[in-house]
């Protein structure tokens, strides 16, 4: 491999990250969120890491699902946003995966198919966050309907949170409100395998949210779901997103630096050219400032990202030199750090990861 961008992917996190959900949420069952390749750190590789630690996985179409079922995982899945259309069901069927039903136009494709394998189906309640789901008023016709059918088997209950990530937002206790209201056997008047609410920030912080599944993403890759950096302490980050630098060169004062000379050297200085850039997912709109490591010191990042490239200022570090190793996210600075520079959130650093950077799968014991 001769290009060194690279995004290592510590599989000792991952369960150690799932392992302090499951802390936080003792009572409930773990869904694994797996959707989009993982949040980009891999699809299978992360769930034969979490097989042994999840009771489930969550992904978001049949696409990411069948991966799973044919790598021989035998996990419940569960489909987030359900099927999109009624020729899905019978793979569904054949293959025992779960859907989410947030349609009627979905109740009525399970209407007409044939039942010789029974689909499990979470009812999604759209409790506030206004995306997928039925009116909480419409949720008990969707179960009647859904109970009178030989193609459906065990019916689960399903919302999702809009707010859980600021604590203070009173929406989180009206959702969970209007979630009870419906009359489901919650957590333990259940048999614990009901209902589920929470995403990772409701698992870290809203013990009333757990119900029967906690559904965490991203606090298994190791980024805290909170703008507040405190409450993230035990997790730790599952990437780290590094390259080299190849180019050390000393510019004078005026000279600007990359395309449109959005940086212009305020004295003569060294700078470093780092082999990653938009090509690789790196954010183009990184401003000036954004932090590289560089041989473990922060240094700048300085001029427009370009495709394969970006640039640093090596003043902080005069006696960097080719090769010498430059971590774009990681431990210093997380991804939540490069994400606020960017005005966006890990999630979408993560996802946007192109498939041109190699996943380096390490446990500690290989670093
Ligand atoms: C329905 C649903 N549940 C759970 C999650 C996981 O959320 P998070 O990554 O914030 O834990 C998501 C992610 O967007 C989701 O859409």
């Amino acid at each position: 491999m001769s290009r060194p961008a690279r995004a290592t992917i510590h599989l000792d996190a991952l369960r150690h990250n799932l392992a302090v959900a499951r802390r936080c949420a003792p009572d409930a069952r773990a869904m694994a969120v797996l959707k989009a390749n993982a949040y980009g750190h891999g699809l299978l590789p992360v769930a034969h890491e979490l097989a042994d630690q999840a009771d489930a996985f969550a992904v978001s179409c049949l696409e990411e699902a069948l991966p799973l079922r044919e790598a021989g995982l035998s996990h419940r899945i569960v489909l987030l946003e359900g099927f999109f259309e009624a020729g899905e069901l019978p793979i569904l069927a054949a293959r025992q995966v779960d859907a989410v039903i947030h349609q009627p136009w979905q109740i009525d494709a399970l209407e007409a198919v044939d039942s010789s394998h029974p689909i499990d189906c979470w009812i999604k309640v759209d409790t506030g966050m206004g995306r997928l789901g039925f009116a909480p008023d419409e949720a008990g016709e969707a179960r009647e309907r859904l109970q009178r059918l030989p193609a459906v088997g065990t019916i689960r209950w399903m919302t999702h949170l809009a707010s859980a990530d600021e604590p203070d937002s009173p929406q989180t206790a009206e959702q969970l409100a209007r979630f009870g209201s419906l009359g489901i056997p919650f957590g333990s008047e259940g048999e614990g395998d009901t209902s589920s609410a929470a995403n990772s920030a409701a698992t870290l912080r809203w013990p009333q949210a757990h119900a029967d599944w906690v559904r965490p993403g991203i606090l298994l890759y190791g980024a805290s779901p909170f703008v507040d950096p405190s409450v993230h302490e035990a997790l730790r980050p599952a990437m780290t997103l590094s390259s080299q630098l190849i180019s050390v060169k000393t510019l004078p004062r005026g000279h600007g630096v990359g395309y449109g000379g959005r940086f212009v050297c305020p004295e003569a200085m060294p700078v470093g050219i780092v082999a990653m850039g938009y090509g690789d997912g790196y954010p183009r709109h990184a401003p000036d400032g954004t932090p590289v490591l560089v041989n473990g010191i922060r240094v700048p990042l300085i001029g427009r990202v370009s495709m394969d490239m970006l640039a640093v200022d090596l003043r902080p570090v005069p006696d960097a030199r080719v090769g010498d190793s430059a971590i774009l996210w990681g431990d210093n600075p997380t991804a939540g750090e490069i994400a606020r520079h960017c005005g966006t959130i890990s999630y979408e650093l993560f996802c946007r990861l192109t498939p041109r950077v190699p996943r380096v799968y390490r446990r500690s014991s290989q670093e």
